[in-house]
């Protein structure tokens, strides 16, 4: 039995949640798959219930999980708050020791029209941005008063190399090239970014290293996405240029993201946030965080269900289901629906499939 911690959050948080838990209670009832669920307050729900964004007892539950799933946190009504949703999030991430945060994006086959990109810019690409999670501007020092502030970006040697190893691990499975992302010509940080990461890449001879400065990638993102495999960047280039590679296949709705340490429970989640603008509508698209669950599914030992749910996503989209986000009229819940529908449809073509094995061993064995 595996024990997945479901944290919906704040705005369309529950929403889309809700779709990727129906797919995974699919999944556990039809495959060979035992999943148990429980759900905890966190983010601004947890502000209002427990006056806290993080309360202990969602931490211990988080902490003794096989794995997390969240939705989103924040919104206005917390704008205010002494502790803000967000800072919870943060100290989920740390807490866990999720130092590694992968976000995927692809330009999906027969959705090229999605893309606000042209066709030919936007054809083939497939990035994965390998973005630092516990260090930097977010977890440094800080001070405010109403006449000064200040941020620390902090890196270490170690982490810098923790990270930089993920990455190079990740484009030997993919198509060998990492591009590190800095800005060395101003930030100490930096710097030392650079240095330690062309150090790891020794131990890497088969897979290519490049550097760009922020902001050149981040131009480099619109002109020629297919340029990149592997993004290896710190902490904040890695959120700001995630909401832009986000844009490449259609909309930031499709895009999940896993936050993994160094062994325990790994968290799970859309690259978005809690779209307070769409809250409670019903018109969120789900797929980001069924795509998360799927993604989930892979980490916890069971590809062959990460692949089941990944194909039923991308089936819906190309067959035209669409969420306002993509220029469609479809709601989150209709979504989820077609998907899991699909779903279905994959679980029963398996089934068959390893029946027809099971028919030839008994045949031939
Ligand atoms: P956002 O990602 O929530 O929304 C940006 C835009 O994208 C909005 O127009 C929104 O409607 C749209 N959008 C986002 N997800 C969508 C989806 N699944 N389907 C359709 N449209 C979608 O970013 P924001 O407005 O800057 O932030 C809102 C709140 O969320 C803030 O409090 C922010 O701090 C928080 N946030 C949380 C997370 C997280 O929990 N991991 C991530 C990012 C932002
Ligand atoms: C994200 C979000 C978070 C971040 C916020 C909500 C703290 O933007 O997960 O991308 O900046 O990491
Ligand atoms: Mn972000």
């Amino acid at each position: 039995m595996l024990r997945i911690v479901i944290l919906p959050g704040d705005g369309i948080g529950p929403e889309i949640v809700e779709q990727a838990r129906a797919c995974l209670v699919m999944l556990s009832e039809q495959c060979d798959l035992r999943l148990e669920f429980e759900e905890r307050d966190f983010g601004g729900i947890a502000i209002d219930r427990h006056g806290t964004p993080l309360p202990d007892e969602t931490l211990e539950a988080c902490r003794s999980a096989d794995a997390v799933l969240l939705g989103a946190v924040g919104g206005p009504k917390w704008d205010g708050a002494a502790e803000r949703p967000e800072a919870g999030l943060l100290k989920l991430r740390a807490g866990l020791g999720l130092f590694a945060n992968l976000r995927p994006a692809r330009v999906l086959r027969g959705l090229r029209h999605l893309s606000p990109l042209k066709d030919e810019v936007a054809d083939g690409a497939d990035i994965l941005v390998v973005r630092e999670l516990t260090g930097g501007a977010y977890f440094g020092e800080k001070s405010y008063s109403d006449d000064f502030a200040s941020d620390t970006s902090v890196y270490t040697r170690a982490e810098i190399e923790r990270i930089a190893h993920v990455a190079f691990a990740a484009a030997r499975r993919r198509k060998k090239k990492v591009t590190s992302v800095d800005k060395a010509n101003v930030l100490a940080t930096s710097k030392l970014w650079r240095l330690v990461v062309n150090e790891v890449a020794r131990g890497y001879p088969d897979v290519a290293l490049d550097h760009l400065y922020v902001d050149a990638a981040a131009m480099a993102l619109v002109t020629s996405p297919r340029r990149f495999d592997v993004i290896l960047t710190e902490n904040l280039f890695g959120d700001i240029l995630s909401d832009e590679l986000a844009v490449i296949g259609g909309s930031i709705g499709t895009l999940p993201s896993a936050s993994l340490g160094a062994g325990g429970p790994a968290l799970f989640e859309p690259i978005h946030g809690s779209a307070p603008d769409i809250a409670g509508l019903d018109i969120a698209n789900p797929a980001g965080t069924i795509s998360a669950a799927a993604i989930m599914l892979g980490h916890l030992g069971h590809s062959d269900m990460e692949s089941l749910l990944v194909d039923a996503v991308e089936n819906t989209l190309v067959d035209g289901c669409r969420t306002a986000d993509l220029g469609g009229s479809d709601t989150c819940s209709e979504f989820g629906a077609e998907t899991r529908q699909r779903l279905k449809e994959g679980i029963s073509a398996r089934e068959a499939h390893l029946e027809l094995i099971a028919m030839n061993r008994g045949c031939c064995g």
